[in-house]
């Protein structure tokens, strides 16, 4: 096993280590507006009822927007994406189409209000679930009541971000199965 030397290391900066799953684009409508935001942090709470929690900042127009429609749905585009992601989550919908500026397809989801984006490789419609962490912590509780994916691939090339502008992409998928009793899988 490797040994690292280490020094003391800033706490506001661990996001780069713990910085969860890909970064997703929320669509949502309102009123009839639609918007769009990046978003990066998020977590999977249950298997079923599928619960996702985001973090939407309050300071975002995403955030009134979703919190009175009550649904989103949660995009997830792949790495040719990556700097219509970037951009999308660098202005805010409150002067702009998202849609529009960004020639991005606004297709009708089958269960919510808010549009699915065509152009990502799979759309999760949310209904906003539980709003007890909104006000404290800007957290939104969604359940996601209809999913779309392309069978192939199985594994995208998704898009993670590090913080300060830099991002991972997804590369190596390991196959470690054997290590997993039955109910852990
Ligand atoms: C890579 C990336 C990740 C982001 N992650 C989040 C996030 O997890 N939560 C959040 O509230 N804003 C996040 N943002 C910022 C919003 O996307 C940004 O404020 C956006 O302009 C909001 O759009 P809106 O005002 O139209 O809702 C992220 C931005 C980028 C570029």
């Amino acid at each position: 096993m490797k040994s690292y030397n280490k020094q003391d290391f800033p706490v506001s900066e661990i996001r780069r280590f713990l910085e969860p799953g890909p970064i997703v684009l929320v669509s949502s409508k309102h009123r009839g507006r639609t918007n769009i935001m990046t978003m990066g942090w998020h977590m999977v709470m249950e298997f079923s009822p599928a619960l996702i929690g985001c973090l939407i900042s309050s300071g975002n127009h995403s955030h009134s927007m979703i919190r009175d429609s009550g649904e989103c749905v949660i995009n997830i585009p792949e790495l040719p994406m990556a700097a219509t992601a970037a951009k999308i989550g660098n202005c805010s919908g409150a002067d702009n189409d998202k849609f529009k500026k960004f020639k991005l397809t606004a297709q009708d989801s089958a269960e919510v209000g808010a549009p699915l984006i065509r152009e990502c490789y799979a759309n999760l419609e949310c209904r906003l679930r539980d709003d007890a962490l909104i006000d404290r912590y800007n957290v939104f509780i969604f359940e996601v009541i209809k999913a779309h994916a392309p069978a192939r691939p199985k594994y995208p090339k998704t898009i993670h971000y590090y913080g300060e502008g830099m991002f991972m992409v997804s590369g190596r998928s390991l196959n470690l199965r054997r290590y997993f009793r039955p109910g852990m899988l």
